[in-house]
């Protein structure tokens, strides 16, 4: 397992909400993280079928670009009731049919609609999980990936203005507010030691990373 000894890493994403997490959970290690839109670069094609897949695309594409090592977040929202969907479409399910954008309401009602459609209504029928997958990479190609989940219930109406995305229907377990209603410190729920491990995917992940790869 390698560490991270430069001091600049591209963090490669254009998702605003992705970008000021991964900012939050490095603010503590004191590295220059630029987010992929900062240093101008296009949003690459994703068009893998796993997470990983789609998170080396976009940490290489921005290696490249900027030979700086790239750490990317590839995510997304899997329910058991929906066989894994919307899974690595979680972002594709929000796209608004006239291209002009994503609508996180309309795509929050499109997994309500498909719950209902399997007749899925009670608590236990609507399980799922966050998955998120950070891949980084060095300008030498070597590659490390952390994966992390968290697992909740699918929860009607929406709950919350805060967080982003899928965040107001998704009830971790063990919690009585949506990550939605959380703020972002309730929603890592680390204390940024190694010993532990978080509450988010994303932060999970970043656990395993911090673990791995940095010092303080
Ligand atoms: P992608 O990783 O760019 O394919 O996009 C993943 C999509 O999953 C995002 O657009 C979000 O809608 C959703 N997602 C990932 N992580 C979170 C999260 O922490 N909260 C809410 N939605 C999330």
């Amino acid at each position: 397992m390698r560490k991270l000894v430069e001091k600049e890493i591209v963090v490669a994403t254009h998702n605003a909400g992705k970008v000021r997490e991964i900012n939050e959970l490095l603010a503590p290690y004191g590295l220059i993280a630029k987010s992929a839109a900062e240093h101008g670069l296009p949003e690459p094609e994703e068009n893998g079928t796993t997470f990983e897949e789609n998170a080396l695309t976009k940490a290489k594409a921005a290696m490249l670009a900027t030979g700086l090592p790239a750490l990317s977040d590839d995510s997304g929202l899997v329910v058991d009731a929906l066989d894994g969907q919307p899974g690595v479409y979680t972002a594709d399910w929000a796209e608004k049919e006239d291209g002009s954008g994503r609508d996180f309401s309309m795509a929050m009602q499109k997994v309500e609609d498909a719950l209902l459609a399997k007749g899925a209504t009670l608590p236990e029928q609507r399980t799922g999980r966050f998955v998120a997958t950070l891949c980084l990479i060095w300008p030498d190609s070597h590659v490390e990936y952390f994966r992390g989940e968290a697992e909740g219930q699918l929860i009607w109406p929406p709950r919350g203005e805060l967080g982003f995305g899928y965040d107001p229907v998704f009830l971790p377990n063990g919690h009585e507010r949506t990550f939605g209603e959380m703020t972002s410190e309730e929603k890592h729920g680390w204390d940024g030691t190694p010993e532990d491990e978080g509450l988010s995917h994303r932060t999970r992940a970043f656990a395993l990373f911090a673990r791995q790869c940095l010092s303080k």
